[in-house]
């Protein structure tokens, strides 16, 4: 089954291992890229997402630039620590020839999707401020996208940012808890399996070989990821976040599921966590069951998602 999606990023070193998924996969019409703030600064992200789209021969989808901060909180200084003051790992970088498109990320969201009623899947891999700026302007959106995928949030792996809180839903929690219960078919790829699964140098030395230019970007930028997690998580290798969401797209059959309702806490110290309520299943208080119902990952075979990974990109 073929996939005809809108991929919102924030690139970003495993943002970018994503997008060369979305922009070489033979079942993935990608009908464009939308920018936020997140692992960088907005203008950055639109400048790699333009630049990653050219070095794959891909010039041609368009890139929309979206949020430059959080819909109410102060937006906290980018990760340079974790992704480079660059978002690709500090390396040397081709100047970028193309234009981004000049409507807001939300707006093409908008225009996109009520183009192609029923067709159009969004895939979310940073804080989903431009989702919920596209609901704002159509809320009837939520009939007519085919599938919402966000990679994000948290059931019972604790949080990645604080002990409770993942970093897209914390960067901007408010944004999440409107989209999380927009009542569209949404499913959250979370740290519950993106932590499942490591991407090896062994693997990446495979998927340079056959990504040609854009290649050199994925194994350089891949060093500066790895070196953070090697001395922050104790972890030889990094976990490809945001290639998870389009894995469980293409191949669910490599995860498991569960139904139930979702909320983010938006203020106080567990600000970001995401909040699951198993199906079916009665709480003290009704509120917990209220929200529309959404679908999340509990598990996955992580060897399996990177070989998947590695081989669509070798
Ligand atoms: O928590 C992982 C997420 O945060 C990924 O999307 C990564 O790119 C960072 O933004
Ligand atoms: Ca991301």
């Amino acid at each position: 089954m073929s996939h005809s999606i809108i991929f919102d990023t924030d690139p970003g070193v495993d943002d970018a291992q994503a997008i060369a998924i979305a922009l070489r996969h033979p079942e993935i019409e990608l009908l464009g890229l939308t920018t936020t703030y997140g692992n960088v600064d907005v203008e950055t992200a639109t400048h790699n997402a333009l630049l990653l789209s050219e070095l794959a021969g891909r010039g041609d989808v368009p890139v929309a630039q979206g949020a430059a901060g959080p819909m109410v909180k102060p937006r906290y200084p980018a990760p340079a620590h974790i992704h480079g003051a660059n978002g690709l790992g500090n390396i040397d970088l081709p100047a970028v020839t193309g234009c981004r498109d000049p409507r807001s990320a939300a707006q093409f969201i908008v225009d996109t999707v009520n183009a192609r009623p029923g067709e159009v899947t969004l895939v979310a891999v940073g804080p989903v401020g431009n989702l919920a700026a596209a609901l704002q302007l159509d809320p009837g959106l939520t009939e007519k996208v085919r599938q919402v995928v966000i990679m994000g949030g948290s059931i019972g792996e604790g949080g990645n940012v604080t002990p409770v809180a993942e970093a897209n839903m914390f960067n901007d929690p408010h944004a999440a808890q409107r989209v999380l219960t927009a009542g569209w078919p949404l499913t959250l790829v979370g740290l519950d399996v993106t932590h499942r699964c490591v991407l090896t140098q062994e693997h990446m030395s495979r998927i340079e070989a056959g990504q040609g230019e854009l290649g050199k970007v994925l194994a350089g930028s891949y060093d500066f990821y790895r070196d953070f997690y090697r001395e922050f998580l104790g972890i030889d290798g990094c976990c490809p976040h945001d290639s998870c969401a389009l894995a469980w797209l293409l191949r669910p059959e490599l995860f498991t599921t569960a139904p139930g309702h979702l909320s983010v806490v938006t203020e106080g110290a567990a600000e970001g966590q995401t909040i699951f309520a198993p199906e079916g299943r009665g709480f003290i208080q009704e509120r917990w069951s209220q929200t529309p119902l959404a679908e999340v990952c509990l598990e996955t075979d992580g060897d399996a998602v990177v070989e998947w990974i590695t081989a669509t990109l070798a």
